[in-house]
């Protein structure tokens, strides 16, 4: 299959069609990664919430598959949805401790929040409001082709009695096995309330409340998503932290949606944050001197990504030897609904491999694409150069293309000004991926990135912190597709995320300096479709 829609990214999973939002069920089992996902069988707008399913090998060439029976809105065919299926994870239960298995692999289980859009009485007896969110359970033994709901659904009815009216706000669980308590383990999200709950169970049946988390650091918007997960410490493999993804919206560091991370310990039953990643005050904003009224960036948290198009990121369960890989939907709830691309509406970003460092004093989450990515990227560069210095001004490089990856490094050390590329670029359409050495911060500019403006919420400028490295220099590489830049600064410990809708004809690449960079290198390599 090859997709060569406009706008249709060549190596991010996209449905062939209809409206696709966050990952869901992310789950290694008999070989394969499966990727379940937030899925309208019916349409390109949000709605009829389904689970929609794709495997793979590498976590780059994805296969989709049929819609998983079983994990459709209920009523979706009449038009009348009485039943939906929103986020949540899977495991593979090896040992069987459900019961569900049916032979020496056991059964996937699939755990998410369903949400009733009108009162409902249900074939056990149990009464449920309109607008109620209550996390149910089904299982899988055919490797997640067609699902069973549990008899007793759902398996957690209601929030806690002190928290009951936060009913329709309760959602998203994520769950793990937890090897030194022989429990399962849920974390899930009282969204309004900025808190996450944590519940264990023997038979992932039976669930009791155990501790709650939050609120912390940003609070700007609804908790959602939450993933926890153990993670060492690289370089020192007898050092295991954890670390807890909370997804919000609005309120994240570009606009609209956003994801944050707290790194602490974990005993099996309650998640302590380390009090380094907890941020009590926020830093103020820095002026920038591009254009202040577009910078909106506070430290208020661990961003996990600093751009606008970086949300609901979950990670593989199952994975051997604490691999953790992470995905996200490249989107925004500010305008994920009006982007201008069809018969398919929601992309995922590229898989990101997840490790730990101490970066400037502090453990960082850092990120890497995963290795089938890499297999992409053509080894010979399409495109490479070094100068001494690079004075002010603007120079077209002799390379252009849509999908591309393009890395850049430069001397921190008497560089001044503003330096970076422009990428599909042609006259008066680009996307500037740039650095501003007097804030240490990169930065992605997409006021002119197409002629497709999608809301007024989408054209903007959205910075990151990113110091040099060890040696001086300042790194900075670009994951280009026909409709995003993916930008990792350093060894990862930064990144930003942004969807772009620029014309087939602007591929060109220029590099442009305000002021002057020192030592500057540019290579560009073609990066093939995973199609
Ligand atoms: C996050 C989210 C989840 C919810 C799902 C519904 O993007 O709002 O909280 O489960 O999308 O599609």
């Amino acid at each position: 299959q090859y997709y060569k829609e406009p706008y249709r990214p060549q190596f991010h999973y996209t449905p062939e069609k209809n409206w696709m939002n966050d990952p869901n069920g992310l789950v290694y089992h008999r070989g394969k990664y499966h990727l379940f996902y937030q899925y309208n069988p019916g349409s390109h707008t949000w709605g009829n919430m389904s689970w929609g399913h794709a495997v793979s090998t590498d976590l780059t060439r994805w296969t989709q598959l049929p819609d998983p029976l079983g994990l459709r809105a209920a009523g979706f065919e009449s038009g009348n949805v009485t039943e939906a299926f929103f986020s949540g994870g899977a495991i593979s239960d090896p040992d069987n401790t459900s019961g569900f298995g049916i032979d020496e692999y056991g059964p996937l289980v699939a755990i998410f929040t369903l949400f009733y859009p009108q009162d409902l009485t249900h074939a056990n007896g149990q009464l449920v409001r309109a607008g109620t969110q209550a996390q149910g359970i089904a299982y899988s033994n055919d490797d997640g082709l067609t699902w069973t709901q549990y008899e007793g659904n759902p398996v957690i009815p209601s929030p806690p009695s002190e928290y009951a009216d936060q009913y329709a706000d309760f959602r998203d669980p994520a769950v793990f096995w937890h090897a030194a308590s022989k429990n399962w383990v849920m974390v899930v999200a009282l969204s309004v309330l900025h808190k996450l709950l944590i519940y264990t169970s023997p038979d992932l049946k039976k669930w009791t409340q155990v501790s709650e988390f939050g609120p912390v650091n940003a609070v700007g918007g609804k908790w959602e998503c939450p993933n926890l997960f153990p993670l060492p410490v690289a370089g020192d493999a007898r050092r295991l932290k954890w670390v807890m993804i909370i997804s919000l919206d609005p309120g994240g560091p570009a606009v609209g949606s956003g994801t944050q991370y707290v790194v602490g310990s974990f005993d099996g039953k309650t998640f302590t944050a380390d009090a380094e990643s907890i941020r009590e005050t926020p830093i103020p904003d820095q002026t920038s001197s591009l254009d202040s009224a577009v910078t909106t960036y506070t430290q208020t948290a661990n961003w996990m990504d600093h751009g606008p198009d970086f949300y609901a990121p979950i990670s593989w369960t199952g994975v051997p030897n604490y691999g953790r890989v992470a995905i996200a939907w490249m989107s925004n709830w500010d305008y994920a609904r009006d982007i201008p691309t069809s018969p398919w509406r929601g992309a995922m970003s590229v898989p990101r491999v997840l490790e730990l460092r101490t970066i400037g004093g502090a453990l960082r989450l850092v990120q890497r694409p995963v290795d089938g990515f890499e297999a992409l990227v053509q080894p010979t560069p399409l495109y490479a150069n070094a100068w001494g210095t690079v004075e002010e001004g603007r120079v077209a490089l002799d390379v252009s293309g849509k999908a591309l990856d393009v890395r850049m490094s430069f001397r921190a050390a008497g560089s001044t000004g503003v330096f970076g590329v422009a990428l599909r670029a042609r006259e008066g359409q680009e996307t500037v991926v740039g650095y501003e050495f007097a804030t240490e911060r990169m930065y992605v500019d997409r006021r002119k990135s197409g002629s497709a403006v999608v809301t007024k919420a989408f054209p903007g400028v959205y910075h990151a912190p990113l110091a040099a490295g060890d040696d001086g220099r300042v790194r900075i590489r670009v994951l280009l597709d026909w409709s995003s830049v993916e930008v990792l600064g350093g060894l990862g410990e930064s990144t930003i995320t942004a969807q772009i809708f620029p014309d087939d004809e602007g591929t060109g690449i220029t590099m442009f300096s305000t002021g002057v960079a020192e030592q500057v290198e540019v290579e560009v390599r073609s990066v093939d479709s995973a199609w």
